[in-house]
């Protein structure tokens, strides 16, 4: 049997030595050399009381440590950081990829045979995969599940999609301070990811379609008897997994990570997987051509009806049938013979799909949601290396607009001037905000959502083109560009529109263009400056991340995180 108490025995020179030190240490927290003697399982425990969305942790990692005995190997659970969405200054992004240095050296350092990583909130999925890609021992996913919706006055509500949309109305005046303060109590009513179609639960399916966890566990509520006996079951694979010494590399294929990419486009999922998934396939020297993430998208329609482009929430797909279902559907999309940690292929996941009638959630091939791409990648001379725009949560009129740009410095700019009742602006017109990608705000914050302006907001304006180098919430909506690739504050065409300049968004030719002639651009570039670097910039890990951190091309990454070419 593996044993990893005996991997890399070199710290005190002498290899029996190191051992004899080893269990010297470990045995005073009281194991016995039968416990010692067995397959040791790693499991990460990303709980914080910063970190609702992990709030279970404590609980799925007992039922972890019961499968991991049950299969005859010994749990050790240990602290990486953990991130939560709304409690990680600058922004989560930012401190994506500490984490995943975190996770990658803690499963490098330290002997296991194979780890568990347990996390759900936003960028904490995508860190330990892209942490485990790099160590590559063999490893399951276990996420901690989305929230149960909340109820408010009859409604259903859902985080944080309808945070923004009960926002706005506040903001315009609909909803007052008291109901405001009332919903705010209401709309995450348990502990678990967010339970709208946002960029926890779309990584959690895209990690569930790439077999890096058992079924069911991209959906299955936080909260639920059935999310324990998945921890507990994944606990007892991960001895397993040791045994057979299958990898993260063995699974995370260019076949895999296709079939992951498809079922994004047909979940109408978050912007912000194309980001990670693009870092995760980095690691293992995979490149993600984001073309043919959009042919993905042109072929796969969007079947599955969720928040914030739909209508329902997590734990109605969970009981639809969720991914295994959605798996079926897709079948003719995918390479079904692709591995997954639960022992098979993707075409037994399909096989054991539970068959739910009457469900309304997960749409069949030949009635689907939206056809055409969920996400679409454009290209044009204001995005020269790509641009992102989620078709499923746009406008459809908007889809094809030309109009006059409105910008924004920064992000800043944008929070001080966009209420301006002085504000030149009106519906037609293009919002763009620039200096906010990856190095430029820096951290890439979700800012792309750009606010209606409140008068136009009060006139009942509800959506208007939006044009960025930011992210946008995967619980967000509106007929909004994100990620312009290069960014403004490298220097990207973004950086050369001026106020009054013509803009057109072409989303079915995939085209996003500035309407300035190339001389005028070649003057206003040669005229550029970059702004100055942000507080703090000369030491630490702001200084590591300014230094390494890649365009969203190229999924964020740290330069230097990436296997040599
Ligand atoms: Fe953690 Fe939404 S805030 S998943
Ligand atoms: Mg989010």
């Amino acid at each position: 049997m593996a044993n990893g108490l005996r991997k890399r025995l070199t710290s005190y020179g002498d290899a029996g030595f190191s051992l004899f030190l080893r269990k010297a240490f470990i045995k005073a927290m009281g194991f016995s050399d039968d416990a010692l003697d067995r397959p040791i399982i790693g499991i990460t425990d990303t709980f914080s009381d910063f970190n609702p969305c992990h709030g279970n942790v404590p609980d799925l990692i007992a039922a972890i440590r019961r499968g991991v005995m049950l299969a005859g190997g010994l749990p050790m659970a240990f602290p990486t950081i953990s991130i939560h969405e709304s409690f990680a200054h600058p922004t989560s992004m930012f401190l994506r990829n500490l984490m995943a240095l975190d996770t990658e050296e803690m499963i490098r350092a330290q002997p296991m045979d194979a780890v568990v990583l347990v996390g759900g909130c936003d960028k904490t999925l995508p860190a330990q995969l892209m942490g485990a890609a790099s160590a590559d021992v063999p490893a399951i996913v276990v996420p901690t599940g989305p929230m149960l919706v909340g109820h408010h006055r009859g409604e259903v509500l859902g985080a944080c999609t309808d945070c923004r949309r009960l926002w706005a109305r506040h903001r315009a005046g609909e909803i007052d301070a008291t109901e405001i303060e009332a919903v705010s109590g209401r709309l995450a009513p348990t502990k678990g990811t967010c339970m709208v179609m946002g960029t926890a639960s779309t990584v959690a399916c895209m990690v569930e379609a790439l077999g890096m966890c058992l079924p069911g566990g991209g959906t299955c509520p936080a909260t639920h008897a059935e999310r324990l006996r998945l921890a507990e079951a994944s606990g007892t694979a991960a001895v397993r997994l040791a045994a057979e010494g299958l990898r993260p590399r063995d699974i995370l294929t260019p076949a895999a990570l296709r079939n992951a990419f498809t079922v994004l486009q047909a979940i109408g999922g978050s912007t912000n997987a194309v980001i990670h998934f693009t870092a995760i396939a980095g690691r293992l020297g995979i490149l993600v051509d984001l073309d043919a993430f959009d042919a993905l998208g042109r072929a796969a329609p969007v079947l599955v009806d969720l928040k914030p482009s739909g209508a329902h929430y997590m734990e109605h797909f969970h009981w639809a049938g969720g991914v295994p279902r959605l798996l079926r559907e897709l079948a003719p999309f995918l390479d079904t013979s692709c591995r997954t940690v639960a022992g098979g292929t993707i075409a037994d996941v399909i096989a054991a799909a539970e068959d739910v009638p009457g469900q309304n959630v997960i749409r069949g091939r030949d009635a689907p949601i939206m056809t055409g791409g969920g996400l679409a990648v454009l290209r044009g001379n204001l995005a020269p290396q790509g641009a992102l725009l989620k078709r499923s949560a746009a406008t459809p009129a908007l889809l094809r607009h030309e109009g006059r740009a409105v910008v924004f410095e920064s992000v800043e700019d944008m929070i001080a001037r966009g209420d301006d009742p002085a504000l030149q602006i009106t519906p037609d017109d293009v919002i763009v905000m620039r200096n906010a990608g990856p190095k430029g705000a820096p951290g890439m914050p979700e800012a792309g959502y750009v606010p209606i302006p409140r008068k136009l907001a009060q006139a009942g304006v509800k959506d208007m083109v939006r044009i960025s180098d930011a992210r946008m919430s995967g619980t967000a909506f509106g007929t909004v560009v994100l990620h312009v690739t290069p960014e403004a504050a490298t220097g990207g065409p973004l950086a050369l529109v001026q106020g009054g300049d013509r803009i057109r968004l072409d989303a079915d030719a995939r085209r996003l263009d500035l309407l300035v002639d190339e001389a005028d651009l070649a003057r206003r570039r040669a005229a550029w400056s970059p702004p100055p670097p942000p507080p703090g910039a000369e030491r630490g890990y702001l200084r590591l991340y300014l230094d390494q951190v890649l365009q969203a091309d190229e999924g964020c990454d740290f330069a230097f995180c990436r296997p040599p070419a």
